[in-house]
């Protein structure tokens, strides 16, 4: 495939991630053509140089790289389903976000098609695309990924490849949804139980920052560890934050806070304790989470 084939781009869905994607394409000079199921999303692209296209077929019909971006799965079937689009010689990128099973239906249903497809997870919000700080991760067919990953270099960063399986993106992107889910949770139960000992949110924000900083170590050791199998435990043990687990739960119960994912935190590092890891380090917990 040439160069200039693969400067051709279409865009399904234009919300915020649709949009700065396309945006991406645009400003890297691919001609791109966008489509969203609601009318009235595509005039900003446009006046950028976007060709809107009436339907998703018309859309598909346009470029030989389909980038999707909407919701979820379910809502990228209907989208496809709907088309009637003649997918020959087209490649489909999904990177809406969803679960790595139904990143492997939809790579069956596609293959059906006779329609390549990449997943993708995209890492990073939407001020990043088309940046360097941009990350998106893709899997499915490396030779589909090496052709058109100078149009997918647009998005910016470096495209990272990982490997043939389409549902390994997704499995990456849920393990890393997975920490941030949680961690938003214990940014607002922070701030919530600051709030009942009349902290102000501004006055906990500079050492919660700090909590925060401590993740990047943290989160190198436990790899560490549990690559090679072993868990000193010279910087902190699982018995220690069993102690300190049960303080913030307790005050948090005090205050009549709910203290649903403490006590799950809780249960993970008691049953650790119970099974003879009190000495252990942090890393060993991960270990612990199947019950
Ligand atoms: N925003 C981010 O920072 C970010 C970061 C990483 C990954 N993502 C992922 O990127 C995807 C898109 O996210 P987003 O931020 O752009 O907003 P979003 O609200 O998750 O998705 C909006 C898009 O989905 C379309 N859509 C929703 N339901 C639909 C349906 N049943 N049929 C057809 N289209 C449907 C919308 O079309 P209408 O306009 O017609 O409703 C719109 O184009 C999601 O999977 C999200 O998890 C987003």
């Amino acid at each position: 495939m040439t160069e200039t084939t693969t400067s051709q781009v279409t865009v399904l869905g234009l919300g915020p991630m649709g949009t700065a994607l396309a945006a991406a394409f645009l400003a890297a000079g691919h001609r791109t053509t966008i489509w969203n199921r609601t009318p009235g999303r595509t005039a900003a692209l446009a006046e950028r140089g976007a060709t809107p296209a009436d339907t998703a077929a018309a859309a598909v019909a346009a470029s030989p790289l389909v980038v999707a971006c909407v919701r979820d799965y379910a809502a990228l079937r209907t989208v496809l389903t709907g088309t009637g689009a003649d997918w020959t010689g087209r490649t489909l990128a999904n990177l809406g976000s969803g679960r790595p099973d139904e990143a492997r239906a939809l790579a069956a249903w596609a293959g059906a098609q006779r329609l390549g497809y990449l997943d993708g997870a995209i890492l990073t919000p939407t001020p990043t695309i088309g940046t360097a700080a941009g990350t998106v991760l893709y899997s499915g067919p490396e030779e589909s990924f090496a052709v058109h990953r100078p149009t997918l270099a647009a998005l910016g960063g470096r495209p990272a490849y990982l490997d043939a399986d389409p549902g390994r993106a997704a499995a990456y992107e849920m393990a890393l949804l997975d920490l941030f889910a949680t961690a938003v949770h214990g940014v607002a139960h922070s701030f919530a139980l600051a709030r009942a000992e009349r902290i102000a949110p501004t006055d906990l924000a500079p050492y919660a920052r700090g909590i925060g900083g401590l993740l990047p170590e943290m989160i190198d050791r436990a790899a560490r560890q549990l690559q090679a199998g072993e868990f000193p435990g010279e910087v902190s043990t699982i018995g220690s934050a069993a102690a300190t687990i049960r303080h913030v739960a307790e005050t948090a119960r005090a205050h009549e806070l709910d203290t649903g994912a403490l006590d799950a935190v809780r249960a993970l590092v008691d049953r650790a304790v119970a099974a003879g890891h009190g000495g252990a380090g942090l890393g060993r917990l991960a270990l612990s989470v199947p019950r």
